[in-house]
């Protein structure tokens, strides 16, 4: 009998080998590897804004580096793009924060990171609902602390019950990330259940991470709160992150911030001394330009967000055996393909039997890139991102349609 091969042993710090890659950017990287082969792929992958960046935000950018704002600045941010955050949500939601409290980072998604390196580590669980935006667990995980998910069904349009929530709570939970409206459900809380959900928090000692980035993409029949809003002492448990790429399609200008607790900003700061120095100069100005110029642009952009968000919900209903829930902001559709499963598919009839492999038949059949549930803790699901223009998803809907053997 020959000995086992000796496992070989990765280079790798333990931290990296826990992580997987985002998932979303994964199907849209190979989305754009067979475009760039030549095949005409429609790509629903990316949680992106089509839109370009209005161009008072941009002629910001090309004034501070005429003007010479090209050095490192404050660690947390300028002064200026602190203080016009902190004058945001003062004007948008009565909520008081000094600039102190505001970390300004490389993107919500650094400050995230940033948020739980400052909050957590090994032997502290964080409680995420799920389904849930790619990156959460991922982050967790490599803080060394444990991910707790909660699971939500489409029956309660994905949202946490305070119930739920009260039940998954231990002595070690340190967190609740929540995101409202989320990905990649567009599942929009009521602010009565939020308002639960915040004196549990209250009560029980709980810090939340309020992930507030789609807070501007709210459609008829939803209404969003900020978690701080409903009292002090939430507020004083509350971290909220948000930033202005879904607002504002600022994607690539990587600028997100933290509005925290004194202590927690303050910690959060001393991290990003260390790790990145500060973010952009010059998209820091941007950003200036883009929460305190005129906010039309993005009412604009929400319309445009309102009316193909009608248009997909007017083929998913068309479209055979496919269960979802409408989502109420952001600008995703989610919906259960398992239905599908075991079934001949597009022209070649494949089965499938998980929503991975659906999505990678119906990008090989019909060159349309969605990204599977399982990226976001809900098996048998698929989301389609219709940050996109109208045509492109009208032709997407006509080739799912023949996926699934239509007409
Ligand atoms: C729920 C959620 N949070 C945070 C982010 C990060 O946004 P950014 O890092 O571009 O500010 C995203 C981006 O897709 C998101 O969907």
């Amino acid at each position: 009998m020959s000995a086992a091969a000796p496992a070989t042993k990765s280079v790798l710090s333990d931290a990296v080998q826990r992580i997987k890659p985002s998932a979303t950017i994964a199907a849209g990287t190979k989305a754009k590897e067979l475009k760039a082969a030549g095949h005409d792929v429609l790509s629903f992958t990316l949680g992106e804004p089509d839109f370009t960046t209005p161009q008072h935000i941009c002629d910001a950018a090309k004034a501070a580096m005429d003007a010479g704002d090209t050095h490192y600045t404050a660690a947390a941010g300028t002064l200026q793009v602190k203080q016009a955050v902190c004058d945001l949500y003062a004007r948008f939601y009565g909520l008081e924060y000094d600039p102190p409290q505001c970390v300004v980072s490389n993107g919500a998604k650094h400050s995230i990171h940033n948020v739980l390196t400052a909050l957590c580590g090994p032997g502290d669980e964080v409680i995420i609902p799920t389904p849930y935006w790619v990156s959460y667990s991922d982050l967790v995980g490599l803080t060394g602390a444990k991910p707790v998910f909660v699971e939500t069904t489409v029956e309660s349009g994905w949202v946490m019950s305070p119930e739920q929530f009260e039940s998954a709570i231990t002595p070690s939970t340190k967190l609740l990330m929540l995101n409202s409206p989320t990905n990649p459900t567009g599942a929009t809380y009521p602010p009565e259940t939020l308002e639960q959900i915040a004196r549990i928090a209250v009560e029980r000692d709980i810090f939340v991470l309020s992930d507030e980035i789609y807070e501007r993409l709210i459609y008829a029949g939803s209404e969003f709160r900020s978690f701080a809003s409903f009292g002090k002492d939430v507020q004083e448990k509350t971290i909220i992150v948000s930033g202005v790429s879904k607002a504002y399609a600022m994607t690539g200008w990587r600028i997100g911030w933290a509005l925290a607790p004194l202590e927690i900003a303050a910690g959060m700061a001393k991290l990003q001394s260390q790790e990145t120095s500060c973010p952009s100069s010059i998209s820091q100005a941007a950003a200036v330009a883009a929460v305190s110029g005129p906010q039309v642009c993005v009412e604009e952009m929400r319309l445009e967000f309102a009316e193909r968000r009608e248009y997909v919900l007017q083929r998913l209903k068309e479209l055979p055996d496919l269960a979802y829930a409408e989502p109420g902001g952001a600008f995703y559709a989610f919906f259960d393909v398992s239905a599908h499963f075991g079934k001949p598919l597009g022209s070649k009839g494949v089965k499938v039997d998980n929503a991975t492999d659906f999505c990678t038949a119906l990008l090989e059949d019909q060159f349309v890139a969605l990204v599977t549930g399982d990226a976001f803790g809900a098996p048998g699901y698929v989301r389609l991102s219709f940050a996109t223009d109208l045509k492109t998803i009208e032709q997407g809907f006509d080739r799912i349609t023949k996926f699934l053997g239509g007409a």
